[in-house]
């Protein structure tokens, strides 16, 4: 699906000065890499794949790889104190450090959003070991997120040269979870149009779509988000900044949790929702709920689908439709004390938007949430 995708972009695109694969990895930092990864692969369904750390010769952090299908995930945890891992975990809590991106040129890639005012993060440079050589380069985004771009054509090894396979004897089976659809960044107040002109301009994305506090409200939550894509679509990052409510917005929420602009959501792709939302909610994952009320009238909203409205409702599954289809999704609780990230699970069957639709029911449900928390 990915590939047909760039073949219809492809030719009708201006020449793409960055062209993306896809996500490379997604790398968090977190407080304790060990059971975070126990957590990805018992919760998630995600599989055991590399390991860096104390054992492969590293003095100053221990990392663990997990991968379902295309998605890839880095645990990172500092090994002594004074780090500015630390330092970001003592700021932010459990968060996305690194949304990285699969580029075949890494040092065009740095060298072409740098000219264009990135802030440069890593400078080009080219790790090797038995297994051939990967060119890294990074460049800052909102607040201490970076893109780290990786070129690995040369490389044939297991995650990046220094990782070793990570054998164990725990292998939970997957979810059904096959490839991040996108992922959402909040950002500070005033701060969306700043990051959107920043993927445009830098990073050569375009707009999708945009809605403003008059779409999305309810009595206490408001948002302003726009969805900047890259050239072929494989990359989508929606940007939301808060907007002025009666009460303190779910946006506003993160950013005084997360202390400034970070990753909201990692939003995964399943080819049965029903299947993997079962097979989660039985491997402990809390989901929000919406009110029974909402299946009441679902079908009047979005018309005919094909799967059965009972576990649906049961699950809590949200639908939603637009000019080229529908889509299905339903969001975690934050998956950490702060109420800060959290996954979205999404089934798109037709509908290339983002669930719009949903939004009131959604801050609603996440607006009991915030009262429950007294944050609202
Ligand atoms: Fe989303």
């Amino acid at each position: 699906m990915e590939e047909s995708l760039q073949d219809q972009a492809t030719p009708t695109q201006k020449e793409d000065f960055l062209p993306i694969n896809g996500t490379d990895y997604i790398e968090l930092y977190v407080g304790n890499s060990k059971q975070a990864a126990h957590f990805y692969k018992t919760a998630f369904g995600f599989q055991s794949v590399a390991f860096a750390g104390l054992q492969t010769g590293l003095k100053d952090r221990e990392s663990y790889v997990v991968v379902q299908d295309k998605i890839r995930l880095v645990l990172t945890t500092p090994l002594k104190g004074g780090t500015e891992m630390g330092a970001h975990i003592d700021r932010h809590g459990d968060g996305v450090k690194v949304v990285a991106l699969w580029v075949d040129d890494a040092t065009k890639s740095f060298e072409e959003t740098v000219k264009r005012g990135a802030k440069p993060y890593l400078e080009p440079t080219t790790e090797s070991d038995d297994h051939g050589k990967v060119v890294k380069s990074g460049i800052h985004t909102y607040g201490d997120t970076v893109h780290i771009f990786v070129e690995r054509k040369d490389y044939k090894g297991v995650f990046l040269p220094g990782y070793e396979r990570w054998e164990t004897n725990y292998n939970p089976s997957e979810t059904g979870l096959r490839y991040v659809d996108h992922m959402v960044g909040n950002v500070d107040w005033g701060e969306m149009n700043k990051w959107a002109d920043f993927y445009a301009n830098v990073m050569g994305f375009t707009q999708l779509i945009s809605f403003d506090d008059k779409d999305i409200s309810t009595d206490y939550t408001a948002l302003m988000s726009k969805v900047m894509s890259n050239g072929n679509g494989r990359i989508k990052f929606p940007i939301n900044e808060p907007a002025e409510g009666k009460k303190k917005s779910q946006i506003e929420e993160y950013i005084d949790f997360y202390e400034g602009s970070g990753v909201q959501h990692i939003a995964v792709a399943t080819d049965n929702i029903i299947e993997t939302v079962t097979a989660l909610r039985d491997r402990g994952i809390e989901f929000l709920r919406v009110p029974g009320t909402y299946y009441e009238t679902l079908l009047d909203r979005v018309g005919e689908i094909d799967e059965d409205l009972e576990p649906l409702r049961d699950l809590g599954i949200l639908v939603d439709r637009d000019d080229e289809g529908y889509l299905l999704q339903i969001f975690t609780k934050p998956i950490e004390p702060r109420p800060t990230l959290f996954f979205e699970i999404i089934q798109r069957k037709g509908a290339k938007s983002f669930g719009k639709g949903n939004f009131k029911a959604l801050f609603e449900s996440i607006e009991r949430e915030q009262q429950l928390r007294g944050t609202l």
